[in-house]
């Protein structure tokens, strides 16, 4: 047992109501404008900006703080190719065969198939795993906790990070993934979770007219 240490912490986001109300405000402004996006431009993002956007990322709460999260980012397009041809079997599969016809019929809205173009054509794909188990050297395992959750909650400040710094992305699961750890040789105790494509987005595209649910439909105050 590790004897607990404690820090002081200063809330340095504190403010006044009128200025948090502006701020809540402005906020939803700018992630209401978030869209999945499944057309990109090859434009390179810099390094640095990825690199901001996965640190805050990493500020996501976590079961037990054991931070069971994996980010590889793939910008080099034979990696990219090599990913791009193993998820369009993997999605040649899943609509010719293995998607039920209800499936299939939740996402037709989107107009997707089994073509992924932009695998190849986004700048970065950032590949998600999730830390299923602790793994040594040896390896002894060790468990860990709700790292389901934590992963999900990590991705969505990466998402949300993307978008705040004028990046568009597309959460991408092809299914399944496995092949994730060969391509990127990345060990077994991981699970890929999902693949952020991210990058600007190619000129003109569109995206589908979709509605999102009122607050009080998603929402209760009690
Ligand atoms: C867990 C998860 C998996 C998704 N998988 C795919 C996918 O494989 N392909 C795809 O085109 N979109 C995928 N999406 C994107 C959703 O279709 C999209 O978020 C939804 O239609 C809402 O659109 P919006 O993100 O523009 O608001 C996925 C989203 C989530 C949260």
């Amino acid at each position: 047992m590790t004897k607990p240490e404690f820090i002081p912490y200063k809330h340095t986001r504190h403010a006044s109501d009128d200025e948090m109300l502006n701020r809540s405000k402005t906020f939803y402004d700018i992630m209401n404008t978030r869209r999945t996006i499944r057309q990109f431009s090859d434009q390179v993002v810099p390094r640095k900006i990825v690199e901001h956007c996965l640190m805050t990322a990493g500020t996501a709460p976590s079961g037990a703080n054991q931070q069971p999260w994996k980010f590889v980012v793939v910008s080099d397009s034979k990696a990219k190719a090599q990913i791009r041809a193993s998820a369009e079997k993997e999605e040649q599969e899943f609509y010719s065969h293995r998607a039920s016809d209800e499936w299939l019929d939740s996402i037709s809205h989107l107009g997707t198939n089994a073509s992924k173009p932009f695998l190849e054509t986004a700048p970065i794909l950032i590949v998600v795993f999730e830390e299923k188990y602790g793994l040594d050297e040896v390896g002894n395992k060790s468990k860990r906790y709700y790292p389901t959750e934590s992963v999900g909650l990590a991705t969505g400040l990466l998402i949300t990070a993307l978008h705040h710094a004028g990046l568009a992305s597309l959460t991408h699961t092809p299914s399944p993934m496995a092949f994730l750890n060969n391509v990127l040789d990345v060990p077994i105790n991981y699970k890929p979770f999902l693949i952020l494509v991210a990058g600007h987005p190619a000129p003109d595209m569109t995206v589908p007219n979709i509605k999102r649910k009122t607050l009080s439909e998603i929402a209760e105050f009690r």
